[in-house]
């Protein structure tokens, strides 16, 4: 903060909700993991690659040439009608039913944080999040003052015991829980899932001490085994509001999610978009009621899956037959993420220059905590490299730990690292 405040001649200017709004120090390692010989295991990014570019060209193309004049022109800061119905449709694979007024489009599931945190969250507020919790919505949350307090998770997802204790303590201590924000489907970052018993425990919980849920679901399609997973908001329309996207599905260039709102929230959340955007990129809204519309999206979502799946298999046979003896992962059923825990005593902050130095990124886990806690973990993704790159960065990886484990052993201690922690602004490369 000195730094920030020593190199930046507006510092007494800004609002005091700007104060949390710093870069991690590890966004400068990842200047570094655009280099083609480092072997990145850290960005979030879909691998849109996949897609069919050339179809997807010809029917934008299409579509300027057609229906120009409404694809470049404003529209409803609600979003497009047609394209709503096209979402009821995709979020009926996870049981959820729904009528398109209660849906508003925003750009990414990021805004959809954004707007709901603005309209909810007075500065000091409590705001309930996984421990770990994804990298962007601390990063709104922080950006609001919200005071977050974690929950712990484990393989199953969020833990009831833990959950039901913090809202006793909370209320106890005569603190206003805003919402919980949970990622309860193939987890960033930790890669778990609630379990279906624990969706009903969950509801429970919250509907007994009143709290409201933020369901964010971008990978609820994307699982290896079996149907989806149904959503916490098929079963309370007015308890839940669901956040989905089109970034993991479609596009993540295109940047159109939505929020599915009980009608009074949505009708503020309009209002919100309103003043923040007038309205959402109609061009982008347009592109994807088309792609939806006429090409063949489920199989496409299918093949996603199955790429993913192939991505996910490499990483962990890579991990069982690589890493040294006390480092433990998660095995997650879907999505894009691995959750590594070190042996005690390393930390994965101060390696990660030194596993960048020897051509492996990753995120250090601390980024995924609103309390600085995750020194022991990191997290993997497994989206984007190919499955032979993906072997040899866990292989390089796995070298880095080895040495890690062999300083503590001479020296008793993990070595040094950055210390500040700026970890709610990672930038899009991480997500
Ligand atoms: C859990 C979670 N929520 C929200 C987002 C943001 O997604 P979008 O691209 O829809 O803004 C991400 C992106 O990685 C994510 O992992």
């Amino acid at each position: 903060m000195e730094q920030h405040a020593r190199t930046d001649a507006y510092s007494d200017r800004y609002a005091a909700r700007a104060a949390g709004m710093v870069p991690s120090e590890i966004r400068a390692l990842f200047a570094m993991v655009a280099r083609p010989e480092v072997v990145s295991l850290a960005g979030g990014a879909p691998y849109v690659s996949a897609l069919p570019l050339d179809v997807v060209g010809d029917m934008i193309g299409e579509l300027v040439a057609t229906r120009g004049a409404e694809a470049l022109q404003y529209g409803s800061a609600q979003g497009d009608a047609v394209l709503r119905e096209r979402i009821c449709e995709v979020m009926a694979l996870e049981g959820v039913s729904a009528s398109a007024d209660d849906i508003v489009v925003t750009v990414g599931a990021q805004q959809a944080l954004d707007l709901i945190t603005k309209i909810f969250v007075d500065p000091g507020d409590v705001v309930l999040a996984e421990a770990p919790s994804y990298v962007g919505a601390l990063g709104t949350f922080a950006s609001y003052q919200a005071d977050v307090v974690h929950v712990p998770l484990d393989e199953g997802g969020l833990i009831p015991g833990a959950l039901s204790d913090t809202l006793d303590r909370l209320a106890r201590e005569g603190r206003r829980v805003k919402f919980l924000y949970t990622v309860p489907t193939f987890q960033n970052p930790a890669g778990v899932t609630l379990t279906g018993a624990r969706r009903a425990q969950v509801l429970e919980i919250c509907a007994r001490h009143d709290v409201l849920i933020i369901e964010d679901n971008p990978y609820g399609l994307l699982g290896f085994d079996g149907e989806p997973l149904r959503a916490l908001r098929a079963d309370d329309a007015d308890r839940v509001i669901y956040l989905g996207s089109f970034s993991k599905t479609i596009a993540s260039g295109l940047r159109v999610g939505w929020a599915l709102a009980p009608h009074a929230v949505r009708a503020k959340l309009v209002l919100a978009a309103e003043s923040a955007v007038l309205c959402h990129p109609s061009l982008s809204q347009l592109a994807v009621r088309e792609y939806l519309t006429t090409q063949p999206w489920r199989e496409q979502i299918k093949d996603f899956r199955e790429l993913y799946r192939a991505r996910r298999d490499a990483m962990l046979d890579a991990l069982g037959a690589l890493m040294p003896a006390g480092v433990t992962w998660t095995r997650p059923a879907g999505g894009f993420f691995v959750w590594v825990t070190l042996p005690e005593g390393l930390d994965a902050k101060a390696m990660a220059p030194r596993a960048i130095a020897e051509r492996v990124a990753y995120v250090p886990g601390t980024g995924f905590y609103a309390d600085g806690d995750g020194r022991r973990n990191l997290r993997l993704s497994y989206c984007f490299p190919e499955p032979d790159r993906i072997r040899e960065g866990v292989r390089r990886l796995a070298g880095v730990i080895e040495n890690e484990i062999s300083m503590r052993d001479t020296f008793g201690g993990a070595r040094p690292g950055p210390t500040r922690d700026g970890v709610h602004t990672p930038g899009p490369g991480i997500v």
